[in-house]
């Protein structure tokens, strides 16, 4: 049997996938009546329901009240709306808690959670397992063939509260976790170096979880109970996935993952178990260009989804109600941000959610349908979207292919950012973030993927500071490059295996071959302080002493008192190696540095950009049969005229050749591909060993 997919979900709706979270339970009956009309109005054709019911659908121990759930579905079936039906598993419901007090999570301090909030649950929970699959089975059991359901939501933001917890019931997992992990001790052992500070573990019963102690913990400890805590959930994903395919396996499954904006759950690991890749994103106010976040996870969400479509489960019509000051959006903004994530690949766009709620907690979160009702900018806009995406259907399946691959890794992550490290302001998220910028700025589209990702259909492959390679993934690195590849590596890469213990030798131990050079000394720079380049910029936080052995150094730090503690060393090199080039930045590079180097490597690698335009303007390609898709997006203030061949979809008509996108504002051009015959169109994949050289 073929796996169902988001295709099946799509092709039902009959286009683009428009809708949000469906909380009825919040609300009298004769607003759901209200709800139908007003989702049709918005045309919404999908939503999420049941997502925090559990102490709806289940009041009491063992007793189950499906009355508003059958009511629920007829009604959205009745009115055309497919049901993306959850298990309601991320809210425990109080009797649960008073009942299984030991479930709730204990914090690394050894405090107990109390209940009160949502995944108040501690992952290893057997009593929490046997209520969470006792709940599915009923549910699937009774909803499997409803005519409205159209995919499984399995929980809802796996560990977003909940996943590191430090009780008894996690240390004894976590000790059978590391006996099928290691074997026998003296592998743990070796592998978390416990000979340091006398920490050699003579009985797995020794073993805890890294909770709050004296002074640091084991590195090795750490990361391990990161993994651990993360394969916990994923254990218990398995087990829902597994009861809803059984019962229903005709039924797409999904779980919303959200990309950069979760760290403690590996993002790859749960998207690849699922039919339907989809993710949450929010953005960040505080970042003025947070637009950029935006198509960085986007583009992570579609290498989770191994560059097929994918949906976009969540995201907000305006301001969100955590993040301090909630900036609200602003007019016009939505739009641009629902069709960057359609840009880049998404076949969905929902929000949470679909009407605000009253009381609760997230009160203060906009909605689709806000407090005042259809009065107001916010509904105009959700009306406007939802007709917009009905015109862009033929949207629909179509691919976004990168032609960059950006290498990004959870547990790279995890182990950049453990403790007792050179410089705690080297950020993993803040090193990513300057090479996707760079690149964005260039409007070069890129896939996001692990590093064990097979590369060879990339003409450019980016490592900003990936601190964890293990020798696997490194030997990848060293053949993609062998084999005709451009790779470039930003500082403080490849130091460490996948045990946090370091590649001995020289510095960067898994990459100093491809790269043709050794790091003497890793220099951070204090706070305040900078390091100046020959080319008179300066960069911050860090610098390394390089030493070549084969690479060229393409540019130096300044051989003046400011150019900081690596004064005069090469600051970015360039190695051939094989048939390919690695090039290697010993410091954070300033952004337009950073964009220089990418420019050139891009260009001798022929990874080009979607189409030359001004700065502010965004453009990415979905490609398909019979034709491609050109999104144009403005940043700026003003409007900007470019050339286009084919016509306008959406937000502008093309007259003479020359669609002219308004400032804020997004225009689609259904292109034609017989106009690009001799010329291979811009993200088109090819292999390396093509490549020029
Ligand atoms: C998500 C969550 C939703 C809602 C939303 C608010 O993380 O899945 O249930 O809380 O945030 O932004």
């Amino acid at each position: 049997m073929v796996n169902p997919s988001l295709a099946d979900v799509t092709r039902r709706l009959g286009g683009i996938a428009y809708g949000g979270d469906y909380n009825p339970e919040q609300w009298p009956r004769e607003v759901w009546h209200e709800d139908m009309r007003l989702m049709r109005e918005a045309g919404v054709n999908l939503v999420t329901v049941g997502v925090f019911s559990w102490s709806r659908i289940q009041p009491r121990p063992g007793a189950y009240d499906w009355r508003l759930l059958d009511e629920v579905l007829d009604l959205l079936h009745e009115h055309g709306i497919a049901v993306d039906l959850a298990t309601p598993t991320a809210a425990p419901p109080p009797w649960f808690t008073r009942q299984h007090p030991d479930a709730r999570p204990v914090t690394v301090s050894g405090s107990r959670l109390a209940h009160g909030s949502r995944q108040v649950f501690c992952p290893s929970s057997p009593a929490y397992a046997q209520a969470a699959d006792d709940l599915v089975t009923a549910l699937a059991t009774r909803y499997g063939s409803h005519p409205a359901l159209a995919m499984w939501h399995v929980h809802n933001e796996w560990g977003n509260h909940n996943a590191l917890c430090y009780c008894d019931t996690s240390a004894a997992a976590f000790r059978t976790w590391l006996q099928e992990r290691y074997k026998t001790l003296e592998a743990l052992n070796e592998a978390w170096g416990t000979d340091f500070w006398s920490q050699r573990y003579g009985d797995w019963e020794e073993i805890d979880p890294p909770r709050d102690t004296t002074a640091f913990r084991n590195p090795g400890q750490e990361l391990d109970y990161r993994r651990f805590s993360s394969d916990a959930l994923l254990a218990r994903h398995a087990e829902e996935s597994a009861i809803l395919r059984r019962l229903a396996p005709q039924v797409p499954l999904t779980t919303n993952v959200m990309g950069t904006l979760e760290k403690k759950i590996d993002g790859y690991a749960f998207a690849a178990t699922c039919d339907v890749v989809s993710v949450d994103h929010y953005l960040p106010a505080a970042d003025p260009d947070a637009h950029i976040d935006l198509a960085l996870n986007a583009d992570l969400a579609r290498g989770m989804a191994a560059g097929r479509p994918w949906l976009l489960m969540e995201h907000s019509t305006s301001a969100v109600n955590w993040q301090g000051v909630n900036v609200a959006k602003r007019p016009g903004e939505t739009r641009r941000n629902s069709l960057t994530h359609l840009a880049r690949g998404a076949d969905g766009l929902m929000f949470f959610q679909w009407r605000q709620s009253r009381a609760g907690a997230e009160k203060w979160h906009s909605a689709m349908l806000p407090h005042a009702g259809t009065d107001g900018r916010v509904w105009k806009e959700v009306k406007a979207l939802g007709s917009e995406l009905a015109a862009l259907r033929e949207v629909t399946g179509t691919r976004v292919r990168g032609d960059v691959a950006i290498l990004f890794d959870w547990h790279g992550w995890w182990a950049l950012e453990l403790a007792a490290r050179p410089s705690d302001t080297l950020s993993y998220l803040d090193a990513v973030r300057d090479w996707y910028e760079a690149l964005w700025r260039l409007n070069i589209t890129c896939d996001l993927v692990p590093p064990g990702a097979d590369l060879s259909g990339y003409r450019a492959v980016l490592a900003p500071s990936l601190y964890l390679l293990s020798d696997g993934d490194a030997e990848n690195l060293t053949r993609y490059v062998d084999q005709g590849g451009h790779l470039a590596v930003g500082c403080f890469s490849g130091v460490v295996d996948e045990y946090d213990r370091v590649h001995l030798g020289g510095y960067p131990g898994a990459l100093r071959d491809v790269l043709g050079l050794v790091v003497d000394e890793y220099l951070p720079l204090r706070s305040g302080e900078a390091a100046r380049l020959e080319d008179g910029s300066y960069a911050r936080h860090w610098a390394e002493r390089v030493e070549p052995r084969g690479c060229t150094p393409e540019l130096r730090f300044a051989d003046t008192p400011d150019g900081g503690p690596a004064r005069g060393g090469p600051a970015v090199t360039r190695h051939t190696y094989g048939r390919g080039t690695a090039w290697y930045a010993a410091c954070r590079l300033p952004m337009n540095t950073l964009g220089k180097l990418l420019r050139t490597l891009c260009a001798e690698a022929g990874a080009t950009p979607v189409v030359d335009a001004p700065p502010g303007l965004e453009a990415v390609r979905r490609s398909g049969e019979p034709h491609d898709y050109l999104f144009l997006i403005n940043h700026t203030e003003e409007a900007i005229r470019l050339p286009v061949t084919g016509v306008a979809l959406a937000g502008a008509h093309v007259t003479d050749g020359q669609a002219a996108v308004p400032p804020g504002g997004v225009v689609v051009i259904r292109e034609e591909l017989a106009s690009t015959p001799a010329d291979p169109r811009p993200g088109t994949r090819h292999s390396p060993q093509g490549a020029s050289t």
